[in-house]
């Protein structure tokens, strides 16, 4: 089921300085900031050989980041975001494996402009777990 690791997604309190210590210190390639209303979240996305990195910053006052940077006010690691060729049979076959889907468990359009869903961090190893359909 599981395909490529897309993303590898890391919650911030500052995506400005998020953005300059990768593009200026660690010399990656960093995208504009990218607003994402639907999901509460500013991302940018860092482009690496193998895989991505993406900022998330809080959008608006509901954002779903909000709490888990209340409790990591450094920032940390927030989700990884695996690659799925068919998301609502990834879904379908998860649901019956007794794994939980956050939300109505209907696919969202991520920041890709691609559909994507995410498990219940109790049902995958206390990791926030992200499908995207590529
Ligand atoms: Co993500």
């Amino acid at each position: 089921m599981l395909g490529r690791l897309n993303h590898v997604a890391i919650a911030v309190k500052d995506i400005a300085a998020a953005t300059r210590l990768y593009r200026e210190t660690l010399g990656a390639a960093v995208s504009a900031p990218q607003d994402l209303p639907e999901h509460g979240v500013r991302v940018v996305f860092v482009t690496l050989p193998n895989t991505k990195i993406e900022f998330l910053e809080p959008l608006g006052v509901a954002s779903p980041i909000a709490k888990f940077l209340e409790k990591n006010p450094d920032g940390g690691m927030h989700h990884l975001c695996y690659e799925v060729g068919d998301i609502r049979a990834a879904r379908d076959a998860l649901i019956a494996g007794g794994l939980r889907i956050l939300g109505d468990g209907e696919p969202k359009i991520g920041a890709h402009g691609k559909p994507v869903l995410f498990l219940h961090p109790k049902d995958c190893l206390g990791t926030l777990t992200e499908l995207e359909e590529v």
